[in-house]
């Protein structure tokens, strides 16, 4: 079984880029199937989500050829099949995004329950609920686990015709938004999506659908229009020099793990291939903390932050609320987590999106941190130092806070159940060691 090891300690300086986002791609993937046309798509992370999206593709009859540079010329144009492959839709959480591209190419859609990082219930009624809205009937197809227990197992979707139609979230999702715009893309007249989550990827799948011929407004808003437009590239002949190129948005919560990795050990770094604005209140809690970041415009328009500490300027304590974007990411709540258990004096840490995502204080405890959890979040007492220690990667970001803490630690961490972090973060071995970082896959 795979680990990293760390050899904590050094100050992490240099340049570091940022891949595409995962939580992006997760989406923009299934989406090319409700193009009438082959497309490229760039800046695609080499990680293992990916790799399960391009298989599914592939496993529904899409051609999709590897162009190399993390670009993909990809053809739904001959796909037939709307089943998802059951053992490749538990992989990952984001495979019901097949779910509404396939209902809204095909207006049926079958798929297994999806998977992801264990953080509580991730219920899926929201999703089924914008579905309904447009038409479809979802069926949940339930079966009994070894305690005589039922579960839903899968869901199915059928619509005669998918009717624009007004989709009010009853919670800010992420998943059910994209999941509503994909459904709704071809639908016939107008959508409105009312109570949108309003994340960098959202709007970077609208971006994508409009350039291949969509018409979604207010992506990023509150409130998305969606006028429904039978055909996405159609007027494209077969290889003609039209075939369109879309690159995927910088990975905001990549870039905000490098960041707090960079002041965890009060290194200075250069993130390159970011966009500032989707990093805000990343920021602005690490400005909290006494952290110095720079925004530097490159010359060829690549625009980096540079994150470091001045000498003897102490890691302060502060409070952290996730909310939904703007709000500070629930998916870097445990980086920060990890970056506080230095800081001096007292942070709490309160989780507002996901019930169960503390599970990584077992482990930084380990290392000798001081947080302990409550029923409303994390209560942390900074410590001057925290120690190597073997630990496991619970989730995706509860494995980037182990590899922060191990770089900050002195001795060595070995951190076990890796696949989690590579299911988010392509090479990051390779970009840490390229800043100075002593880590290594064994
Ligand atoms: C996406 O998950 C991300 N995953 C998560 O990132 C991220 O934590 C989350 O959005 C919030 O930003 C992907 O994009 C693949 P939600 P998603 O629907 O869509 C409740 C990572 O580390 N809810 O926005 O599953 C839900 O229980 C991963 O990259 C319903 O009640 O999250 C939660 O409390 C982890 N009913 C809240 O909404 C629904 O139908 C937000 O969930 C859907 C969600």
């Amino acid at each position: 079984m795979d680990k990293f090891v760390i050899e904590g300690g050094n100050r992490l300086t240099g340049d570091i880029y940022v891949s595409g986002a995962k939580n992006s791609v997760v989406a923009i993937l299934p989406a090319t199937l409700l193009l009438d046309a082959p497309c490229i798509i760039e800046n695609v992370p080499d990680i293992s989500d990916v790799e399960i999206c391009l298989t599914i593709l592939r496993e529904l009859g899409a051609v999709v050829e590897e162009l190399g540079q993390g670009a993909y010329r990809i053809s739904c144009v001959d796909v037939k099949k709307y089943e998802v492959p059951e053992e490749l839709a538990r992989k990952m959480r984001a495979s019901y995004y097949f779910l509404g591209a396939l209902l809204g190419r095909f207006g049926k859609a079958r798929a297994a329950m999806p998977g992801g990082c264990n953080l509580g219930e991730r219920p899926i009624d929201q999703h089924l609920l914008a579905f309904e809205a447009l038409g479809a009937d979802t069926t949940l197809i339930k079966t009994k686990d070894e305690h005589d227990e039922e579960f839903v197992d899968a869901v199915e979707l059928s619509a005669v015709h998918l009717k624009g139609a007004l989709i009010t979230l009853n919670v800010v999702s992420v998943g059910a938004t994209m999941n509503a715009i994909l459904a709704a893309v071809k639908a016939e007249g107008t959508t409105i999506i009312e109570n949108c989550a309003r994340e960098p990827h959202i709007v970077d799948l609208a971006n994508f659908l409009n350039y291949m011929g969509a018409n979604i407004s207010g992506a990023g808003t509150h409130k998305i229009i969606i006028e429904g437009t039978p055909l996405l590239q159609g007027n494209l002949q077969e290889g003609s020099v039209e075939e369109r190129t879309y690159s995927v948005v910088p990975d905001q919560i990549e870039a905000g793990t490098f960041m707090v990795a960079a002041a965890a050990t009060r290194g200075d770094v250069l993130i390159h291939g970011v966009i500032p604005y989707h990093l805000k209140d990343i920021s602005e809690r690490l400005v909290e903390c006494g952290v110095k970041i720079e925004e530097i415009e490159r010359s060829n328009n690549d625009i980096a932050v540079r994150v470091y500490l001045e000498d003897n300027q102490p890691l302060r304590a502060t409070n952290i609320k996730t909310e939904p974007y703007p709000g500070f990411p629930t998916d870097m709540q445990p980086q920060m987590a990890a970056l506080l258990c230095l800081a001096e004096g007292q942070s709490n840490v309160t989780e507002q999106v996901w019930e169960d995502r503390f599970k990584y204080a077992h482990e930084l405890r380990r290392m000798g941190a001081d947080i302990n959890t409550t029923k409303d979040g994390a209560i942390i007492f900074g410590v001057k130092f925290l120690h190597g220690a073997k630990v496991r990667a619970c989730d995706l970001r509860a494995g980037a806070a182990m590899i922060i803490a191990g770089l900050a630690a002195s001795g060595t961490t070995e951190i076990t159940d890796i696949y989690h972090i590579e299911r988010g973060y392509s090479h990051i071995v390779e970009k840490l060691r390229k800043i100075g970082a002593n880590i290594r896959c064994e």
